[in-house]
């Protein structure tokens, strides 16, 4: 019988390079987009997509991930004497959106090594993984989309977008042929990172990924790959050898939040759209561009 997808592993242990100095005391994922941090969209995500829990895997010092979706109670207290009655409404909805676990990476050895640690408490059941860098704004939740599919062709899923040739260096590759489902290919290679110019493929891997258990016996076996670390590509491709995967290119728009710019994109888009802040925000952007006249 087909097991239902329960459980999200997301891995918030890496440092936070790329956004050195705003990083160098608190956690990436806590970098906030309008009015909340960016974990917060990839949890509502899961949420959204009918998900129980949320592994989360943690190195040091990552403890305000863990305080965000927490209950405070000294906070909580100070609230209610203030009479603070939506804002106390909106803080204990975001404590009460999920049952999280953490599980301590304890040393950075990759994304595959990363996925490994949250083997005990999968345990023998598919489950989603999502990147935190990668925001995904779409109707339906692009892990529900995931699912849906799953339901159908019963094998793991990876989500891919199209990138430009150019580009393809920066992401796993996946290469495939199409299948009766629409939008969906059987994976027959997936490289990550190819050098420039060796890949045939425009399909990258974004992060998001429905996996079969069966991933962990592969991810207890891969050897160190693209850059030294344990790569999660290399063990799915493993995974699609013995038992077949799908790439599903995904409905909605994602936003690499890892990167200054796509970062700077996903405010801009999100901040328009925000019910209270939008219509202000948009005349500041023609204000902006009438001033300058850059567009
Ligand atoms: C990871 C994966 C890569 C994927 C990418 C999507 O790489 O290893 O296969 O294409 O996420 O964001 P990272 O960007 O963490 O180096």
């Amino acid at each position: 019988m087909m097991k239902k997808i329960r459980k999200a592993v997301i891995p918030v242990a890496g440092m936070g390079t790329r956004f050195l100095p705003a990083t160098k005391a608190i956690p990436k994922e806590m970098l906030t987009i309008v009015d909340r941090p960016t974990i917060q969209y990839i949890v509502e995500e899961v949420v959204a997509s009918g998900i129980d829990e949320v592994i989360l895997i943690t190195s040091e010092g990552k403890s305000a991930i863990e305080n965000h979706f927490d209950y405070d109670f000294r906070l909580d207290t100070l609230l209610k004497q203030k009479r603070k009655r939506a804002l106390r409404d909106e803080l204990n909805k975001i404590s009460g959106l999920i049952d999280i676990v953490s599980v301590r990476q304890k040393e950075p050895l990759g994304l595959g090594h990363a996925i490994w640690m949250a083997r005990n408490v999968i345990g023998n059941e598919p489950f989603l993984v999502l990147l935190g860098d990668d925001l995904v704004r779409s109707e339906t939740p692009c892990c529900r989309q995931m699912i849906e599919l799953y339901s159908s062709v019963k094998e793991s899923i990876v989500a891919i977008q199209r990138v430009p040739r150019d580009q393809t260096f920066q992401y796993g590759i996946v290469e495939g042929s199409k299948t009766k489902h629409k939008r969906t290919y059987k994976v027959r290679r997936m490289v990550e990172k190819p050098a420039p110019g060796t890949s045939n493929s425009d399909m990258a891997i974004i992060g998001r990924y429905l996996l079969m258990p069966e991933v962990f016996d592969f991810l207890g076996k891969t050897t160190p790959g693209h850059g030294g670390e344990i790569q999660l590509t290399d063990a799915l491709l493993a995974l699609a050898n013995k038992r077949g995967m799908y790439a599903y290119e995904f409905e909605g728009k994602r936003y690499d939040a890892g990167d200054k710019l796509g970062y700077l994109k996903a405010i801009v888009d999100i901040a328009l759209e925000h019910p209270s802040l939008g219509k202000q925000f948009k005349d500041h952007l023609h204000s902006i561009c009438n001033t300058k006249k850059c567009c």
